[in-house]
């Protein structure tokens, strides 16, 4: 359902993130598609209704710095940015603080998370009402564009979420710029409103290399490459049984030590898969088998994420070189 973005929609739109739902809103960037963050089902059916076929990621939004840093750790070169540009199209990468509430599924496994406080007050006024951090992608369909009015997200996911909040067209049309503070040299993993300069011009002092800049030529999305999560042991997937040292995640009739979803459902299953595969990695056993699961639906990007996992054949730590 579409309506005004007026107090009564935003009363009603907190509600029903609250109990899981999705809810489109309008930030300066582009319409998002919204969850509580700290729901792994609700986050699962976020991929489940963009139709996207790999876990990314996603973009945690907060309505103040001091909820940011509730759950992220800022050094104070993110501070600096924070107190520059929030509220506003900038997001930062910071570690995430332990424990934490937030979904495995939104942070994708990742010890790291992209923190954001919109600009538009009304949006900070809801996400103060939910009362919870808002992960939120974009609010189209797996390779469709960004959405940049009400009308748009109507058309790709009308039928799929409880409300779309019409607050006219977004501001800038281009999603928000993205830099990893995670590490000592800042680096832009996405460009956006806010520009390579404007943020070089905060840090004077400091020389240019410290700024480094992501490939645009690459994979348009950051974290794809490089920053996910991979368990350290070996993965064997499509496994039908247990073998002696093995700790088996199963699915559906495929019992094994942890069950994805023992009805075979494919969203539960994606609101588990990394908690469970960091449990297994945890666990006593020296590799990690996996039940198969089907290709359809979230599947596909469950199958993408196992994929990846098993490929990574893991590194010796130095210590194990003798
Ligand atoms: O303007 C925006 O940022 C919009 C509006 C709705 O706020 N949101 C948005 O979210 O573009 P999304 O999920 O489409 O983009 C998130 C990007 C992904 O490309 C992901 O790889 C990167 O942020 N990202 C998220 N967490 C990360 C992390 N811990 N490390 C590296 N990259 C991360
Ligand atoms: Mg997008």
């Amino acid at each position: 359902m579409r309506c005004d973005f007026n107090h009564q929609s935003l009363l009603q739109a907190a509600r029903y993130l609250q109990d899981g739902k999705l809810v489109s809103f309008p930030t300066e960037t582009v319409y998002g598609l919204g969850a509580d963050a700290t729901n792994d089902r609700a986050v699962a059916s976020i991929y489940n209704a963009k139709g996207r076929p790999s876990f990314n990621p996603l973009i945690a939004h907060v309505p103040t710095l001091e909820a940011a840093q509730s759950i992220g750790a800022f050094s104070d070169t993110a501070l600096q940015l924070a107190k520059q540009f929030w509220p506003g199209p900038l997001t930062v990468v910071v570690p995430l603080r332990a424990p934490s509430s937030i979904s495995r599924l939104v942070t994708a496994g990742l010890d790291t998370i992209a923190l954001r406080v919109p600009a538009p007050e009304k949006v900070r006024a809801l996400l103060s009402e939910a009362d919870r951090p808002i992960a939120a992608p974009s609010a189209n369909l797996s390779g469709r564009i960004s959405p940049t009015m009400a009308t748009h997200v109507e058309a790709d996911l009308g039928n799929k979420i409880a409300m779309i909040l019409d607050d006219g067209p977004c501001q800038s049309g281009v999603e928000s710029t993205i830099i990893d503070c995670s590490t000592e040299t800042l680096c832009i993993l996405r460009h956006g409103p806010v520009t390579q300069e404007e943020i070089a011009s905060l840090f004077p002092g400091i020389s240019s290399n410290r700024i480094s800049v992501t490939n645009d030529t690459a994979p348009s999305a950051p974290g794809q490459l490089t920053s996910h999560y991979a368990p350290t042991k070996a993965v064997r997937l499509e496994a039908t049984d247990k073998k002696a040292d093995e700790f088996m995640i199963g699915f559906g009739a495929y019992q094994g030590d942890l069950n994805l979803s023992p009805t075979a459902d494919l969203i539960e299953a994606a609101a588990n898969l990394f908690a469970y595969l960091h449990q297994a990695d945890e666990s006593e056993a020296k590799m990690i088998a996996i039940a198969p699961i089907p290709y359809s639906g979230l599947g596909a990007a469950i199958n993408d994420r196992l994929a990846r996992a098993a490929a990574e054949q893991p590194t010796p730590k130095a210590g194990d070189l003798s």
